[in-house]
C-alpha cells in the first residue's frame, strides 16, 4: 500500500488516533479528554475538554519559539501602490492592541463581531483580535449588497461591527460605509458600535453616538492577552449561499479547526514553517479564512494579503510579480483567475519576466478546473498544478493530491483523491453506494473530520435538514460526480440550485426571489449558463403579468439593477429575457435542467412530462439572442 492509501485507511479506521496525533502540532492550555466525542450523534465534537487559543497558536506561539522577526504578513496592494510587511512580533502587538480596543468597547468572549472590510491588514488583524479574546467573528464579503449584510447582522447579532470607509476595485472605489449605513437601516438588530477604518480614497461620515474612528479607538487601547477557550467554542461564523435567499451560518470551532488546518499545510500543501504561502482569494470567502489567515500562520509561514486582481492591476503578469517579489513557494487560486490571465496573455509571455525559482506548486479550487486551463498553467509555469475540492462547510479540502504524504499522478479534470479523514461515498437516490465510474450524489460518511462545521449558527435543525436528513449517517455535499477505478473523484455538477460564478458560490433561488418581487413579473426562473471566463453566469427568464405594457428592455434593466442592489455586484447578473411562458412539466415544475442543457449546447431531449413543447423553442431563441451557447460542443466527460 502506498503512503497515501495507508494514511487514508488509518484515518478512517482510527480517527481518534489519527487526529489525536495531529493535535500535537497545536499548543494546548489544557489537554482534551477525548479526540472525538460521538456521544450525541449526528453531532460530533472534536477535542472536547481541550482548552486553547487560536490567536496564540497563529501568532504569539511563533514569537515565543523564536520566529518574532520573521515576516508573518505581507500586504501587497497594487491598487494603492503600498507594500507593507508585519513580522510575527509586530503582528502580535497590533492584534493585541486591536483586541484591547474591542475589549474597551465591551466585547467579551462569545460576543459576535461582524467584519465588513476590504483586503487590508486591518481585516486580518481584526479576525485574529476576535480570536484572541474569544469573540466570534463573522466576515462579510465586500461584493455583497446592503441587504445581504443586513441578513447577516440579524442572524449573527453582533455587538460591534468593524468596517472601512471604502474598498478599491480595479476600476472604481466602492464606498463601504453607505452600504453599512443602509444595512443597519434594513436590519432589526442594532450593534452598539461601528468602528470605521478611514481610507484616504473615500473618507466616510461617522454617525454620532454609534460610529467611532478606528485610529481613535485603537491608538491608546491596552493590549489584551489571549483568552483560553474551549476547543468546541465557536471561532467564527461564515455565511454561505443556501438554496433559498437566506444564507447558512457555517460555524467553525477552535480546536478541530486549528488541528486540521495546521495538518493540511504539512500534508496537503507540503509547505514548511518559514516559507511563503499565498492564497489569492478574499478574506470574505472560506479560502481567505483558511488559507490567507489561519492555516499559514498556524504553521509559521509568511502569508500574503493581495489587494488586487489577476488582470488589470496593472496587467496579466500581476500574480507572477507577487510570487517573485515575495518569494512565494506555494500558491492557491481559482481557475477563473487563470482563465482571465490566459485570455489576456495566452502565450504566457509575462511569466518569463519574473524570477519564479522559489515557486513549487499551484493549487486550484472554488470550481471545477477544466483540463485546458490546468494544462495551460502547467505548461507556462512549469510546476505541478493541483486541483482540489472543498466547500465553506468543510473548511479544508475533501479531495486533493496530498503532496506532503505522497504525490500521486495528476489527472486533469479530477479533483484528486479523498483527503485523510473523509470517507467519501457516491450514492444513488436510494442511498446505495455506486460502483466506479457511475455518477451519483457525493456524500461523506459521518463523522466529518476536524475543522468541518459542527452545526449552523444557532440552527441545529437547519444543519440536520440541509445536510444530514437526505441520507442518514452521511453528510450531503450538494455536489454530484463519480469515483474512477483508481479512486480519483470527478466533481461534475451541483444537485441543487447553487451556481459558481467566477469561483463565487451563489444561489439562483435567491436571484429568483428578487426577480419575483418586481411588480411586472408573474413568474421567473434563473439558471447558471456555461461561461468561458467565469465558469458560469446567471441568466434570468421572466413571464410578465397580464396587461403589463412597458418596453421589455426597461424591465430587464430594472431586474438587473434589482439583483445588483439586493444581492450585490458579485452576482454578475447581467442578462435576462422576457418569454411568454416558462417550460414546465404538467405538474407545474419548471424544467430548469433542460433549459440549462439548451443554454450550454448539450444534447437534450424534450421531457415526456412537458406541458407545452414550444416553450423550450422559445427559450432556445431567447438564449441565442443573448449569445448562448458560447461553445456549442457538449462538455465531454473524460
Ligand atoms: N467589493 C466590491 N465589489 C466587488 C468585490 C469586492 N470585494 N469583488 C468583486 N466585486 C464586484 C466587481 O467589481 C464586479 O463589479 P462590476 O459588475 O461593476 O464589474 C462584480 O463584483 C463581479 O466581480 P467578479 O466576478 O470578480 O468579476 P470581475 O469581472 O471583476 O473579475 C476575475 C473577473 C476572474 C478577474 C475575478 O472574478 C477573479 O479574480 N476571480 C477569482 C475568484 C476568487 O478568488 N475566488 C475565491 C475562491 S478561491
Ligand atoms: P464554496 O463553499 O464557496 O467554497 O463553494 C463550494 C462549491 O464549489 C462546491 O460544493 C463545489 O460545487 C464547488 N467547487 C469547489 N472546488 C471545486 C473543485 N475543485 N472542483 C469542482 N467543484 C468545486
Amino acid at each position: 500500500m502506498g503512503a497515501y492509501a495507508e494514511a487514508h485507511a488509518r484515518s478512517l479506521a482510527d480517527p481518534e488516533g489519527f487526529w489525536g496525533e495531529a493535535a500535537a502540532g497545536i499548543g494546548w492550555e489544557e489537554p482534551f479528554s477525548r479526540a472525538l466525542d460521538g456521544s450525541n450523534p449526528p453531532f460530533f465534537r472534536w477535542f472536547a475538554g481541550g482548552v486553547l487559543n487560536t490567536c496564540h497558536n497563529a501568532v504569539d506561539r511563533h514569537v515565543d519559539a523564536g520566529r518574532g522577526d520573521q515576516v508573518a504578513l505581507v500586504y501587497d496592494s497594487p491598487v494603492t501602490g503600498v507594500v507593507r510587511r508585519y513580522t510575527f512580533r509586530e503582528l502580535r502587538d497590533e492584534v493585541a492592541r486591536v483586541a484591547g480596543g474591542l475589549r474597551s468597547l465591551g466585547v467579551e468572549r462569545g460576543d459576535r463581531v461582524i467584519i465588513y472590510m476590504p483586503m487590508i491588514p486591518e481585516a486580518v488583524i481584526s479576525m485574529l483580535a476576535c480570536a484572541r479574546i474569544g469573540a466570534v467573528h463573522s466576515v462579510v464579503f465586500g461584493g455583497f449588497a446592503a441587504k445581504e449584510l443586513a441578513t447577516r447582522v440579524d442572524d449573527a447579532k453582533p455587538r460591534v461591527i468593524l468596517s472601512a470607509s471604502c474598498g478599491l476595485e480595479a476600476s472604481r472605489v466602492v464606498a463601504y460605509k453607505p452600504l453599512l449605513d443602509r444595512a443597519l437601516e434594513i436590519a432589526s438588530h442594532r450593534p452598539e458600535r461601528c468602528v470605521i477604518r478611514q481610507r484616504p480614497q473615500a473618507e466616510a461620515a461617522l454617525v454620532p453616538g454609534r460610529d467611532l474612528d478606528w485610529e481613535t479607538v485603537m491608538a491608546d487601547a491596552e493590549p489584551a492577552p489571549c483568552v483560553p477557550v474551549a476547543a468546541t467554542d465557536p471561532l467564527y461564523i461564515l455565511y454561505t449561499s443556501g438554496t433559498t435567499g437566506v444564507p447558512k451560518g457555517v460555524v467553525r470551532d477552535n480546536g478541530g479547526h486549528a488541528v486540521a488546518l495546521r495538518w493540511s499545510m504539512e500534508h496537503i500543501y507540503d509547505v514548511r514553517p518559514g516559507e511563503v504561502y499565498w492564497a489569492a482569494s478574499d478574506v470574505g470567502w472560506v479560502v481567505g479564512h483558511s488559507y490567507i489567515v489561519y492555516a499559514p500562520l498556524l504553521h509559521g509561514c509568511t502569508t500574503v494579503l493581495y489587494e488586487g486582481k489577476p488582470v488589470g492591476t496593472p496587467d496579466a503578469g500581476a500574480f507572477w510579480r507577487v510570487v517573485a517579489d515575495h518569494g512565494v513557494s506555494v500558491m492557491f487560486t481559482a481557475p477563473t483567475a487563470l482563465r482571465a490571465i490566459k485570455q489576456q496573455d495566452p502565450e504566457g509571455r509575462l511569466v518569463g519576466g519574473y524570477d519564479l525559482s522559489r515557486f513549487r506548486t499551484l493549487f486550484l479550487a472554488g470550481e471545477r478546473c477544466d483540463p485546458d486551463t490546468l494544462g495551460w498553467a502547467q505548461d507556462k509555469l512549469r510546476v505541478p498544478v493541483i486541483d482540489h475540492w472543498w466547500q465553506t462547510e468543510t473548511g479544508w479540502a475533501i479531495a486533493a493530491n496530498c503532496l506532503g504524504i505522497e504525490a500521486l499522478p495528476v489527472k486533469p479534470g479530477s479533483a484528486g483523491v479523498p483527503a485523510p479523514g473523509y470517507d467519501v461515498q457516491i450514492l444513488n437516490p436510494e442511498g446505495q453506494p455506486l460502483p466506479a465510474d457511475q455518477i451519483g450524489t457525493i456524500t461523506i460518511r459521518l463523522p466529518l473530520p476536524p475543522g468541518n462545521l459542527p452545526t449552523l449558527w444557532q440552527n441545529d435543525g437547519g444543519f440536520i435538514s440541509s445536510y444530514l436528513e437526505r441520507y442518514p449517517g452521511y453528510y450531503l455535499t450538494g455536489d454530484a460526480g463519480y469515483r474512477d477505478p483508481d479512486g480519483y473523484l470527478w466533481i461534475m455538477s451541483r444537485i441543487d440550485d447553487i451556481i459558481n460564478v467566477a469561483g463565487h458560490r451563489l444561489s439562483t433561488g435567491a436571484m429568483e426571489e428578487v426577480l419575483a418581487s418586481h411588480p411586472a413579473v408573474a413568474e421567473c426562473a434563473v439558471i447558471g449558463v456555461a461561461d468561458r471566463l467565469k465558469g458560469q453566469v446567471p441568466v434570468g427568464f421572466v413571464v410578465l403579468k397580464q396587461g403589463v405594457d412597458r418596453p421589455e428592455t426597461d424591465i430587464v434593466a430594472e431586474l438587473v439593477a434589482m439583483v445588483r442592489d439586493r444581492i450585490g455586484p458579485v452576482a454578475a447578473f447581467k442578462q435576462a429575457s422576457v418569454v411568454t411562458r416558462l417550460p414546465k412539466t404538467r405538474s407545474g415544475k419548471i424544467l430548469r435542467g433542460t433549459m440549462r442543457q439548451i443554454a450550454d449546447g448539450e444534447q437534450w431531449n424534450t421531457p415526456a412530462t412537458i406541458d407545452d413543447p414550444t416553450s423550450l423553442d422559445e427559450v432556445g431563441r431567447a438564449l441565442a439572442a443573448l449569445g448562448f451557447p458560447e461553445d456549442p460542443a457538449p462538455q465531454a466527460r473524460p
